[in-house]
């Protein structure tokens, strides 16, 4: 299966590059009206501006270098633009990170199309209106060449990270690609008004006017790296507090991949799995609170040692709802000991009450505690695990979620 995702996917680049290599000769034997001023002027602005880009949450990246190259378009023409958009595929950090020479080929290809599309589609309808620069029409089919571009550059990449992750397509592209519409809009803007001062003053503005494009960008990507860092340090808080306890170590990480293969199976769209995975990796964040002498306690709890366990979902929850990028789905870490005969805590509610999000980490976080060891006894196979799963189906676990589990888990068996 994997071995044909393999082949699938060099068939595919090799393809997107041929495809990317001959438009691109198609469009440069057909207008030859390369400036070299423009190369050099967009390929600098181009070069900077693509190694500040921020990188998206499967694959790929955001950056301004579209604004650019689309202004090079409108000022010089289809040519310059291509030559322009070949220097975008130069990025310093992937040459240092030792990219994998077909993702290159890849993007090479994948940008060249998508350019060459956009550029011979601008080219025929833009000169038969080129009377006045703000004309309707004209800033019309401006825009229409940068979602020409936009569609092609991100439907491909889609399409590459779906056979090389066997991810659905459609989710791939809502994750990763959807929320960047509105942005090319400003992209487009930018461009107007870039294109717009250079013909009208000179290349000097270029200065003035490519400064926003670097400021939006760098801005981006502070963002994403603080994201990031912040997550990064609160997992880091987690798995502290696991070692402390031999029998927790990588319990979290555990179910943050069994919830997010059952979610992946019940066709949640990117940003949900995304979500959920992280909320997984934190479910437990509130035990930072529990005695440990109670958590760490060999045979049996009494109803304090309980009550003490018992706080850990509030605990939790009140850490993360803080967090903004988490908040709006918090509450499934304060339901995630739910049941759904209304028999768990902290607020006993029951059946469709439970959030989606609470009732996968509540049979991840199950499975995971009954296959490991425990103060009190040892773990259970993976059968006797999955036959605790079906008995306690309707009662502890939600149905649907719970045979989704169990499919996953025989299939795993099965291979
Ligand atoms: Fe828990």
């Amino acid at each position: 299966m994997v071995k044909d995702r393999t082949l699938i996917l060099k068939i595919y680049v090799y393809l997107v590059f041929t495809v990317g290599v001959a438009v691109s000769f198609y469009v440069l034997t057909t207008y030859r009206d390369i400036s070299l001023l423009g190369v050099v002027l967009f390929s600098i602005l181009i070069f900077a501006a693509d190694n500040l880009s921020a990188p998206l949450p499967k694959a790929g990246s955001v950056s301004v270098n579209f604004g650019i190259s689309l202004a090079s378009l409108i000022i010089f023409g289809p040519s310059t633009a291509i030559i322009v958009t070949f220097v975008s595929i130069f990025n310093i950090r992937e040459f240092v990170k030792r990219v994998p020479y077909y993702k290159h080929l890849f993007n090479a290809g994948q940008y060249l199309i998508s350019m060459g599309v956009a550029s011979l589609v601008f080219k025929i309808i833009y000169n038969q209106n080129v009377s006045n620069f703000f004309d309707t029409k004209n800033i019309a089919y401006i825009l229409a060449a940068a979602y020409i571009f936009f569609f092609l550059n991100t439907l491909l990449t889609a399409g590459a990270i779906s056979i090389n992750e066997g991810i659905n397509f459609a989710n791939v592209w809502i994750f990763n690609f959807a929320w960047l519409i509105p942005f090319h809009l400003f992209l487009a803007a930018m461009a107007i008004a870039i294109s717009f001062l250079y013909k009208q003053y000179g290349e000097f503005t270029l200065l003035f006017t490519s400064l926003p494009l670097m400021i939006a960008q760098y801005t981006y990507l502070l963002r994403v790296k603080e994201r990031q860092a912040l997550l990064n340090s609160i997992l880091q808080i987690v798995k502290i507090m696991e070692a402390k306890d031999k029998y927790t170590a990588g319990h979290s990480v555990r179910v943050a991949e069994y919830s997010e293969k059952v979610a992946r199976q019940m066709k949640l769209n990117e940003y949900d799995i995304e979500l959920l995975a992280n909320l997984a990796n934190l479910h437990d964040l509130g035990k930072i609170q529990v005695d440990l002498s109670v958590l760490n306690k060999p045979g049996s709890f009494n109803k304090a040692d309980w009550e003490e366990v018992k706080k850990h979902p509030l605990v939790g929850y009140n850490i993360v709802k803080e967090i903004t990028f988490l908040k709006s789905e918090a509450s499934a870490i304060l339901h995630h000991h739910e049941r759904m005969d209304g028999k768990g805590y902290p607020d006993g509610i029951k059946g469709d009450e439970i959030s989606l999000y609470s009732k996968i980490l509540m049979v991840a976080d199950s499975y995971d505690a009954m296959t490991t060891d425990r103060p009190y006894r040892l773990a259970l196979t993976k059968q006797e695990a999955i036959d605790e799963l079906n008995r306690n189906s309707g009662t502890q676990f939600d149905p649907k979620v719970c045979s989704i589990m169990v499919e996953l888990l025989e299939g795993e068996q099965a291979v």
